[in-house]
């Protein structure tokens, strides 16, 4: 199976509904080339969490949906406020109303085999002392609900995939960078002494660094018994000539493909 992992669209920003109209419309007139079959965008979709931008992502979901991919969404700081560091409920409310159907997370999605779990990493911080901050917290409540899930999977003979979404790191090199319960969130994720059967991928985004976790010598995923961990940049930033780079990663042989195009 492969997916295309969109992320930090911040539509609303600069003209990123442009360009993500030119990015939905790639994705659906470059099936053959691409493949993939699911989108995921892992958070900050909107820039300021308004309702007119939630509405411009939903128009752009929507369209995928009905060219006949399934979309995956969870939220970012972004689509919980004004410029990604504050937290408002009437932004948290829109997010939950256009753009997650009204579900909450975390979220289990078995396709053909593949469980994607999608989690919600600003959920914590509404429960933690202060209102400001972008570094993003799951929460007690959140990740004793993935454990169940983890559980529930552990020996499902239907499931021979897992991919956990979020919107921020887990696994990041520098301090105050990192999600802020990720130490029990990896701790979740291993399972303890538990054998696992099942390929293990994390996606996430917000740092708009295109980075897979696999360097030699410091591989991240083999360090937590991962199969591949995978941060993806912002879905709307050109490179340097222009392009807009898109990430298809295949969860058969553990690949990511790059694919250029204005
Ligand atoms: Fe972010």
């Amino acid at each position: 199976m492969k997916v295309i992992h969109l992320s930090d669209l911040h539509l609303g920003r600069s003209n990123n509904i442009k360009k993500i109209a030119r990015i939905r419309e790639w994705i659906i007139s470059h099936r053959e080339q691409h493949g993939a079959e699911v989108i995921v965008i892992s958070g900050d979709i909107t820039n300021d969490g308004a309702k007119r931008q939630f509405l411009k992502a939903r128009a752009v979901i929507e369209d995928l949906r009905e060219a006949g991919f399934r979309v995956l969404v969870v939220p970012g700081n972004h689509d919980y406020g004004p410029l990604g560091i504050t937290e408002s409920r009437r932004s948290a409310k829109h997010f939950r109303r256009y753009l997650a159907q009204g579900e909450n997370y975390p979220r289990l999605e078995i396709i053909d085999h593949t469980a994607f779990v999608l989690l919600n990493s600003m959920q914590g911080e509404f429960r933690s002392v202060e209102m400001i901050g972008a570094e993003g917290q799951l929460g007690r409540v959140q990740l004793e609900e993935l454990e169940g899930i983890l559980e529930s999977l552990h020996d499902d003979p239907k499931v021979d995939r897992v991919v956990v979404i979020l919107h921020h790191h887990p696994f990041d090199y520098k301090k105050f960078h990192v999600l802020r319960d990720a130490r029990r969130f990896l701790k979740v994720l291993s399972g303890g002494d538990r054998d696992r059967f099942w390929t293990g991928v994390v996606l996430f985004g917000h740092k708009h660094i295109d980075h897979r976790f696999n360097d030699p010598g410091q591989s991240r995923e083999a360090q937590y018994d991962l199969d591949l961990i995978y941060a993806a940049g912002s879905a709307v930033e050109q490179d340097p000539e222009g392009k807009f780079v898109i990430p298809v990663i295949d969860l058969n042989d553990l690949v990511i493909e790059r694919f250029r195009f204005h």
